[in-house]
């Protein structure tokens, strides 16, 4: 059934980005259908930009926020047009009637309206926000209009108008979420912990990693997930050493452990959250020393996350307890600083720390100002996950550990006083792990 009302904030986007932009023209496409194979086609999601400011869950469909002279400004939609023929097929659509209303646009024209209408969307511009590069055959066709909107300018002297990259003053509202934002968050936090506990206690020894993926799957599911927030990664042993791991196909054996990083998306808001624990009751003892390194420098990030922080300065601190461990361990030598310095590692923990966590699980948003990590002001959402991994080719650490994957992902709101943990109900620690198997 398709919502016949939508919450107010959308609109209130809407406002917030015109009124700091007054004189430009946004061109905000939605997502296409992507093909899966032949005629089958994958499940829809909408483009983040789009949903955010508009709420329309349908494909192909354009918004345009133009400057107006009546008011501030127009919200302009594209849709596509009412067709119970196809509607049949694929299920109901608003159409330009019905768009019009739920989602208080100004002005709704069908899509194949779309080039012969934009050059009136233009009139008050001084430039244009498009992402260039994501669809050429789009590309050309916005060119091609504002192409010929410049010629009929006559002798005016007038350029082309600027196209600018609408990623950055929408991933600007973007990265400070509101408490509706905050409270979406938190319902995916709940509903991808508890599957995240719920495979702590189902996982046995013999079952595959694609039972796992399918149980978490159900969970987000059930609980109300729309979908999942990314694909979900479930990396039994050496299979964790490969960060992004997606075959899925091979049984989880006693004696190693299980990285699990899975997460799902609550009304276009994710969570992200990585667990590993063993396959059987207890961590080895070599297991219980990667784990309890990951987790000290996991929890000193975690006391850094404040007001005025910088992300960079959480990440260097994880190195450098990450960086200490490898020492102790055997499987770096030299000096911390220049290790540090020179990035060498990397070999066991290659990526970064943290990243913007919204619609976009790696969300929009910039990372530095003025050259600068940026500071961390309340309303941020990030993670914090160190990991430490071995991996199949290095000889010399295999003498120490075994190939394999740990780590460790929390998801952090920052806050006036400080930070909340929004996946904290997420057991780590061994002790309560180990309970839980
Ligand atoms: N799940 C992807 C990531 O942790 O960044
Ligand atoms: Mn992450
Ligand atoms: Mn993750």
């Amino acid at each position: 059934m398709l919502p016949t009302q939508i919450p107010d904030f959308f609109k209130n986007r809407r406002n917030n980005l015109m009124t700091k932009y007054p004189t430009s023209t946004f061109i905000l496409p939605a997502a296409k259908e992507a093909v899966r194979n032949l005629d089958v086609i994958h499940s829809f999601r909408q483009e983040s930009n789009f949903f955010y400011l508009c709420g329309l869950e349908e494909p192909d469909a354009f918004l345009v926020l133009a400057p107006s002279s009546q008011s501030s400004h127009k919200t302009i939609l594209f849709v596509l047009p009412k067709d119970l023929e196809k509607e049949m097929w694929i299920g109901e659509r608003y159409g330009v009637e019905n768009a019009k209303k739920v989602f208080d646009a100004d002005e709704v024209y069908p899509i194949s309206e779309f080039d012969q209408k934009l050059p009136e969307f233009l009139k008050n511009s001084e430039q244009v926000f498009y992402r260039v590069g994501l669809n050429e055959n789009l590309d050309r066709k916005i060119f091609a209009v504002l192409e010929k909107y410049q010629k009929n300018l006559g002798r005016s002297g007038k350029a082309l108008l600027p196209i600018l990259d609408p990623t950055l003053p929408i991933g600007e509202m973007r990265i400070f979420k509101n408490s509706e934002e905050i409270s979406f968050m938190k319902r995916a936090c709940e509903i991808s912990t508890l599957a995240h506990k719920t495979a702590m206690k189902e996982i046995k020894p013999g079952m595959n990693e694609y039972e796992i993926e399918a149980l978490l799957n159900y969970i987000f599911k059930k609980h109300g997930c729309q979908r999942l927030a990314y694909p979900s990664i479930v990396a039994g042993g050496k299979n964790a050493a490969c960060l992004h791991y997606q075959m899925h196909n091979e049984p989880l054996k006693e004696g190693d452990l299980v990285l699990i990083d899975a997460a799902g998306e609550f009304n276009y808001y994710p969570s992200d959250i990585t667990r590993t624990f063993p396959v059987g009751k207890h961590y080895s003892e070599k297991q219980s020393t990667m784990y309890d390194l990951v987790l000290k420098s996991q929890l000193a990030g975690i006391a850094m996350a404040k007001p005025k922080t910088k992300l960079a300065d959480i990440h260097k601190h994880v190195c450098e307890i990450l960086i200490d461990g490898f020492l102790s361990l055997g499987l770096l030598s030299g000096d911390p600083a220049e290790i540090l310095k020179s990035g060498s590692y990397k070999k066991y923990y290659p990526h970064n720390t943290s990243h913007w966590l919204g619609m976009d699980v790696h969300d929009v948003g910039l990372y530095t100002l003025n050259g600068e990590s940026r500071i961390l002001e309340p309303g941020m959402t990030f993670t914090i996950e160190p990991g430490f991994y071995i991996q199949p080719n290095d000889t010399e650490a295999l003498k120490l550990f075994p190939c394999q994957g740990i780590r460790i992902e929390d998801d952090i709101l920052i806050t006036q006083q400080g930070c909340e943990i929004l996946s904290a109900e997420a057991p780590k620690t061994r002790e309560d792990i180990e309970k839980l198997r």
